[in-house]
């Protein structure tokens, strides 16, 4: 995909740092499932630092398709209609 800015997303030193940051978070936040309170403080961080960020809300739920839309691809025919059901949430 080109960026604006003449760019190639995948290949912006940026959004490579930011694609493993991203996949550090959600581990780490699979890791605090079972405790609600501790996650909640670190989302509510993380959060914080993108509001800080300046990051446009209308950016979440384009990301949040494009991670949806990468994991039933990777998954094929095993994503579940529970895994779907369970993002459509978002
Ligand atoms: C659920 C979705 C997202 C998660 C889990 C996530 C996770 C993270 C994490 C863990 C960091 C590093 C925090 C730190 O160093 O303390 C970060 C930084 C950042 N994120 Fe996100 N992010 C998400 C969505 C987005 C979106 C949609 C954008 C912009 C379109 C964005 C832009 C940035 C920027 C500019 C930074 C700071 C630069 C950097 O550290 O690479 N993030 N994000």
């Amino acid at each position: 995909m080109q960026l604006e800015n003449g760019k190639i997303l995948h290949s912006d030193n940026v959004f490579k740092a930011h694609s493993v940051k991203f996949i550090d978070a959600i581990s780490d936040g699979i890791e605090l499932l079972d405790q609600p309170e501790k996650l909640r403080k670190v989302l509510n961080e993380l959060g914080a630092m993108h509001e800080q960020k300046r990051i446009p809300v209308t950016g979440f739920p384009v990301f949040g398709n494009a991670f949806f839309a990468t994991i039933k691809e990777i998954l094929g025919n095993q994503c579940s209609i529970e895994l779907v059901n369970f993002f459509s949430l978002f």
